[in-house]
Protein backbone atom coordinates (compact mmCIF):
# COMPACT_ATOMS: atom_id res chain seq x y z
CA UNK A 1 0.00 0.00 0.00
CA UNK A 2 1.22 3.64 0.00
CA UNK A 3 2.23 5.94 2.77
CA UNK A 4 -1.57 6.60 3.67
CA UNK A 5 -2.95 3.02 2.85
CA UNK A 6 -5.48 4.45 0.50
CA UNK A 7 -6.76 2.88 -2.62
CA UNK A 8 -5.19 4.51 -5.62
CA UNK A 9 -4.77 2.11 -8.76
CA UNK A 10 -3.56 2.91 -11.89
CA UNK A 11 -6.72 3.32 -14.32
CA UNK A 12 -6.93 1.57 -17.67
CA UNK A 13 -9.26 3.32 -19.92
CA UNK A 14 -10.61 2.13 -23.26
CA UNK A 15 -13.78 2.79 -25.69
CA UNK A 16 -14.56 -0.99 -25.24
CA UNK A 17 -12.47 -4.11 -25.05
CA UNK A 18 -9.13 -3.37 -26.58
CA UNK A 19 -7.12 -1.67 -23.86
CA UNK A 20 -7.24 -4.85 -22.00
CA UNK A 21 -4.60 -6.37 -24.13
CA UNK A 22 -2.59 -3.45 -22.93
CA UNK A 23 -3.23 -4.23 -18.80
CA UNK A 24 -2.68 -7.89 -19.89
CA UNK A 25 1.19 -6.51 -20.50
CA UNK A 26 0.92 -3.86 -17.37
CA UNK A 27 -0.29 -6.98 -15.03
CA UNK A 28 2.85 -9.30 -16.39
CA UNK A 29 5.28 -6.50 -16.55
CA UNK A 30 3.99 -4.86 -13.10
CA UNK A 31 1.83 -7.35 -11.10
CA UNK A 32 2.07 -5.97 -7.90
CA UNK A 33 -0.04 -2.78 -8.41
CA UNK A 34 -3.66 -2.25 -8.18
CA UNK A 35 -5.08 -1.52 -11.60
CA UNK A 36 -8.91 -0.35 -12.24
CA UNK A 37 -9.83 -1.14 -16.08
CA UNK A 38 -13.01 0.82 -17.57
CA UNK A 39 -14.50 0.04 -20.73
CA UNK A 40 -17.04 2.57 -22.12
CA UNK A 41 -18.75 -0.59 -24.26
CA UNK A 42 -21.89 1.11 -24.07
CA UNK A 43 -20.92 4.30 -26.33
CA UNK A 44 -17.80 1.82 -28.11
CA UNK A 45 -16.67 2.40 -30.98
CA UNK A 46 -15.43 5.55 -30.59
CA UNK A 47 -13.25 4.88 -33.98
CA UNK A 48 -14.76 6.84 -36.40
CA UNK A 49 -16.69 9.46 -33.72
CA UNK A 50 -15.48 12.83 -33.90
CA UNK A 51 -13.11 14.85 -32.28
CA UNK A 52 -15.38 16.50 -29.61
CA UNK A 53 -17.77 13.59 -28.78
CA UNK A 54 -14.30 11.27 -28.42
CA UNK A 55 -13.01 14.51 -25.56
CA UNK A 56 -16.05 14.32 -24.22
CA UNK A 57 -16.56 10.60 -23.90
CA UNK A 58 -13.07 10.06 -22.60
CA UNK A 59 -12.88 13.02 -20.31
CA UNK A 60 -16.24 12.20 -18.77
CA UNK A 61 -14.59 8.35 -18.32
CA UNK A 62 -11.63 9.82 -16.64
CA UNK A 63 -13.39 11.61 -14.12
CA UNK A 64 -14.88 8.17 -13.10
CA UNK A 65 -11.59 7.00 -12.57
CA UNK A 66 -10.36 10.15 -10.62
CA UNK A 67 -13.16 9.51 -8.24
CA UNK A 68 -12.76 6.29 -7.64
CA UNK A 69 -8.84 6.43 -6.41
CA UNK A 70 -6.96 7.21 -9.25
CA UNK A 71 -4.16 9.35 -9.06
CA UNK A 72 -2.85 7.52 -13.15
CA UNK A 73 -4.91 7.04 -16.01
CA UNK A 74 -3.67 5.13 -18.90
CA UNK A 75 -5.58 6.22 -22.13
CA UNK A 76 -5.10 2.41 -23.55
CA UNK A 77 -6.68 3.49 -26.89
CA UNK A 78 -5.14 4.91 -29.59
CA UNK A 79 -9.11 7.29 -30.80
CA UNK A 80 -8.61 8.78 -27.58
CA UNK A 81 -4.64 9.16 -27.09
CA UNK A 82 -5.56 10.84 -30.50
CA UNK A 83 -8.19 13.14 -30.26
CA UNK A 84 -8.00 13.58 -26.07
CA UNK A 85 -4.71 13.40 -24.37
CA UNK A 86 -3.58 16.36 -25.14
CA UNK A 87 -6.97 18.82 -24.32
CA UNK A 88 -7.20 16.77 -20.99
CA UNK A 89 -3.47 17.07 -19.96
CA UNK A 90 -3.42 20.71 -20.68
CA UNK A 91 -6.97 22.21 -20.34
CA UNK A 92 -8.81 19.74 -17.72
CA UNK A 93 -5.76 18.61 -15.09
CA UNK A 94 -4.74 21.48 -14.21
CA UNK A 95 -8.36 22.71 -13.20
CA UNK A 96 -9.39 19.31 -11.96
CA UNK A 97 -5.80 18.43 -9.98
CA UNK A 98 -3.09 19.45 -11.07
CA UNK A 99 -1.18 16.73 -9.44
CA UNK A 100 -3.33 13.49 -11.29
CA UNK A 101 -1.94 12.08 -15.00
CA UNK A 102 -3.12 11.12 -17.73
CA UNK A 103 -0.75 9.35 -20.05
CA UNK A 104 -1.75 7.85 -23.66
CA UNK A 105 -0.08 4.82 -26.00
CA UNK A 106 0.93 6.85 -28.88
CA UNK A 107 3.70 8.25 -27.36
CA UNK A 108 5.71 5.30 -26.07
CA UNK A 109 5.04 3.54 -29.60
CA UNK A 110 6.38 6.36 -31.41
CA UNK A 111 9.64 6.33 -29.38
CA UNK A 112 10.69 3.43 -30.08
CA UNK A 113 9.52 2.46 -33.93
CA UNK A 114 12.62 3.72 -35.30
CA UNK A 115 14.86 1.06 -33.74
CA UNK A 116 13.28 -1.32 -35.60
CA UNK A 117 12.95 -0.58 -39.18
CA UNK A 118 15.65 -0.88 -41.30
CA UNK A 119 14.34 0.57 -44.70
CA UNK A 120 12.71 3.75 -42.80
CA UNK A 121 9.19 3.10 -44.51
CA UNK A 122 6.96 2.03 -41.74
CA UNK A 123 3.03 1.46 -41.77
CA UNK A 124 0.46 2.45 -39.11
CA UNK A 125 -2.89 0.62 -38.99
CA UNK A 126 -5.22 2.14 -36.87
CA UNK A 127 -8.82 3.25 -36.22
CA UNK A 128 -10.26 6.21 -38.95
CA UNK A 129 -10.04 8.79 -35.96
CA UNK A 130 -6.66 7.86 -34.97
CA UNK A 131 -5.58 7.83 -38.68
CA UNK A 132 -7.36 11.36 -39.53
CA UNK A 133 -6.22 13.02 -36.44
CA UNK A 134 -2.39 12.28 -37.77
CA UNK A 135 -1.18 11.57 -34.03
CA UNK A 136 1.29 9.28 -35.76
CA UNK A 137 2.58 11.35 -38.56
CA UNK A 138 3.14 14.30 -35.81
CA UNK A 139 4.74 12.16 -33.40
CA UNK A 140 7.07 10.02 -34.83
CA UNK A 141 8.59 12.97 -36.87
CA UNK A 142 9.60 14.22 -33.32
CA UNK A 143 11.77 11.16 -32.44
CA UNK A 144 12.76 9.57 -35.87
CA UNK A 145 12.43 12.56 -38.32
CA UNK A 146 13.94 10.12 -41.26
CA UNK A 147 11.28 7.93 -41.31
CA UNK A 148 8.46 7.70 -43.82
CA UNK A 149 5.14 6.86 -42.01
CA UNK A 150 2.29 5.21 -44.59
CA UNK A 151 -1.25 5.53 -42.59
CA UNK A 152 -4.27 2.74 -43.58
CA UNK A 153 -7.62 3.56 -41.51
CA UNK A 154 -9.47 0.14 -41.29
CA UNK A 155 -13.20 0.82 -40.04
CA UNK A 156 -14.13 -2.82 -40.31
CA UNK A 157 -11.15 -4.10 -37.99
CA UNK A 158 -13.23 -3.07 -34.73
CA UNK A 159 -16.29 -4.66 -35.40
CA UNK A 160 -14.89 -7.82 -36.58
CA UNK A 161 -13.28 -8.24 -33.16
CA UNK A 162 -15.94 -6.91 -31.37
CA UNK A 163 -18.20 -9.47 -32.08
CA UNK A 164 -15.62 -12.30 -32.27
CA UNK A 165 -15.67 -12.76 -35.66
CA UNK A 166 -11.83 -13.68 -35.92
CA UNK A 167 -11.56 -16.58 -38.19
CA UNK A 168 -14.00 -16.40 -41.45
CA UNK A 169 -13.74 -15.42 -45.41
CA UNK A 170 -14.84 -12.12 -44.23
CA UNK A 171 -12.27 -11.37 -42.04
CA UNK A 172 -9.29 -12.36 -44.30
CA UNK A 173 -11.09 -10.38 -46.92
CA UNK A 174 -10.89 -7.15 -44.75
CA UNK A 175 -7.64 -7.79 -43.54
CA UNK A 176 -6.20 -8.28 -46.91
CA UNK A 177 -8.01 -5.39 -48.41
CA UNK A 178 -5.61 -3.16 -45.79
CA UNK A 179 -2.89 -5.11 -46.01
CA UNK A 180 -2.60 -4.75 -50.04
CA UNK A 181 -3.75 -0.92 -49.80
CA UNK A 182 -0.60 -0.26 -47.09
CA UNK A 183 1.86 -1.75 -49.47
CA UNK A 184 0.68 -0.77 -52.57
CA UNK A 185 1.57 2.81 -50.69
CA UNK A 186 5.15 1.61 -49.90
CA UNK A 187 6.12 -1.89 -51.17
CA UNK A 188 9.52 -0.76 -48.65
CA UNK A 189 7.22 -0.86 -45.63
CA UNK A 190 9.17 -3.19 -43.28
CA UNK A 191 7.77 -2.52 -39.33
CA UNK A 192 3.79 -2.03 -39.17
CA UNK A 193 2.42 -0.70 -35.99
CA UNK A 194 -0.95 -1.71 -34.87
CA UNK A 195 -1.97 1.23 -34.23
CA UNK A 196 -5.30 -0.05 -31.99
CA UNK A 197 -5.47 -1.84 -28.85
CA UNK A 198 -7.87 -4.09 -30.37
CA UNK A 199 -5.66 -5.15 -33.18
CA UNK A 200 -3.74 -7.91 -31.11
CA UNK A 201 -6.76 -10.23 -31.78
CA UNK A 202 -6.20 -9.71 -35.36
CA UNK A 203 -2.59 -10.74 -35.06
CA UNK A 204 -2.77 -14.72 -36.33
CA UNK A 205 -4.84 -13.27 -39.68
CA UNK A 206 -3.03 -10.73 -40.33
CA UNK A 207 0.26 -12.70 -40.24
CA UNK A 208 -1.20 -14.98 -42.10
CA UNK A 209 -1.50 -12.46 -45.34
CA UNK A 210 1.48 -10.44 -44.59
CA UNK A 211 4.83 -10.88 -46.78
CA UNK A 212 7.87 -12.69 -44.82
CA UNK A 213 10.27 -10.37 -43.03
CA UNK A 214 7.88 -7.59 -41.54
CA UNK A 215 7.64 -6.36 -38.20
CA UNK A 216 4.46 -6.31 -36.48
CA UNK A 217 4.18 -4.41 -33.26
CA UNK A 218 1.85 -4.37 -30.79
CA UNK A 219 1.44 -1.68 -27.88
CA UNK A 220 1.24 -3.98 -24.72
CA UNK A 221 4.17 -4.49 -23.91
CA UNK A 222 5.84 -1.52 -25.08
CA UNK A 223 3.00 0.49 -23.55
CA UNK A 224 4.10 -1.59 -19.97
CA UNK A 225 7.83 -1.05 -20.59
CA UNK A 226 7.66 2.50 -20.69
CA UNK A 227 4.72 2.88 -17.89
CA UNK A 228 7.33 1.15 -15.79
CA UNK A 229 10.12 3.69 -16.84
CA UNK A 230 7.56 6.14 -16.12
CA UNK A 231 6.92 5.30 -12.53
CA UNK A 232 11.07 4.99 -12.33
CA UNK A 233 10.83 8.70 -12.76
CA UNK A 234 8.29 9.83 -11.55
CA UNK A 235 8.21 8.39 -7.68
CA UNK A 236 5.81 11.52 -6.38
CA UNK A 237 3.54 9.60 -8.52
CA UNK A 238 5.32 5.65 -8.04
CA UNK A 239 4.90 6.04 -3.92
CA UNK A 240 0.66 7.20 -4.36
CA UNK A 241 -0.26 3.88 -6.03
CA UNK A 242 -1.29 0.97 -4.08
CA UNK A 243 0.04 -2.01 -3.93
CA UNK A 244 -2.63 -5.08 -2.94
CA UNK A 245 -2.39 -6.80 -6.71
CA UNK A 246 -6.46 -5.73 -6.79
CA UNK A 247 -7.63 -6.23 -10.80
CA UNK A 248 -11.43 -4.35 -10.92
CA UNK A 249 -12.95 -3.79 -14.14
CA UNK A 250 -16.01 -1.58 -14.61
CA UNK A 251 -18.29 -1.52 -17.54
CA UNK A 252 -20.64 0.94 -19.16
CA UNK A 253 -22.64 -1.45 -20.97
CA UNK A 254 -23.96 -5.07 -19.80
CA UNK A 255 -21.47 -6.48 -17.51
CA UNK A 256 -22.64 -10.41 -18.54
CA UNK A 257 -21.33 -8.93 -22.04
CA UNK A 258 -18.76 -7.99 -20.74
CA UNK A 259 -17.15 -10.86 -18.87
CA UNK A 260 -17.99 -13.13 -21.98
CA UNK A 261 -15.80 -11.04 -24.26
CA UNK A 262 -12.99 -9.54 -22.00
CA UNK A 263 -11.21 -13.17 -20.54
CA UNK A 264 -10.44 -13.25 -24.92
CA UNK A 265 -8.72 -9.85 -24.68
CA UNK A 266 -6.92 -10.14 -21.12
CA UNK A 267 -6.51 -13.90 -21.37
CA UNK A 268 -8.26 -14.72 -17.89
CA UNK A 269 -11.60 -14.89 -16.47
CA UNK A 270 -12.86 -11.13 -15.79
CA UNK A 271 -15.48 -10.29 -13.35
CA UNK A 272 -16.72 -6.63 -14.03
CA UNK A 273 -19.28 -4.30 -12.38
CA UNK A 274 -21.47 -1.68 -14.18
CA UNK A 275 -21.04 1.69 -14.35
CA UNK A 276 -23.53 4.22 -14.74
CA UNK A 277 -22.69 7.72 -16.72
N1 LIG B 1 -9.11 0.42 -29.02
C1 LIG B 1 -9.31 1.70 -29.62
C2 LIG B 1 -7.98 2.21 -30.16
O1 LIG B 1 -6.92 1.80 -29.71
C3 LIG B 1 -10.31 1.82 -30.73
C4 LIG B 1 -11.60 1.18 -30.61
C5 LIG B 1 -12.76 2.00 -31.09
O2 LIG B 1 -12.89 2.28 -32.30
O3 LIG B 1 -13.52 2.34 -30.22
O4 LIG B 1 -8.00 3.06 -31.03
Amino acid sequence: MNSSNTYSPIGVFDSGYGGLTVLKEMVAVMPGYDYLYLGDNARAPYGSRSFDTVYEYTLECVRHLFNKGCELVVLACNTASAKALRTIQQKDLPLIDPKKRVLGVIRPTTEVVGNYTKTHHVGIFATSGTVSSGSYIIEIEKFFPELKVFQEACPMWVPLIENNELNNAGTDYFVKKHLDALFSASGKIDTIILGCTHYPLLKPVIEKHLPAGITLLTQGAIVSNSLKEYLFRHPEMETCLSKTGKRDFFTTDSVTQFDTHASLFFGQEVKSKHLHL
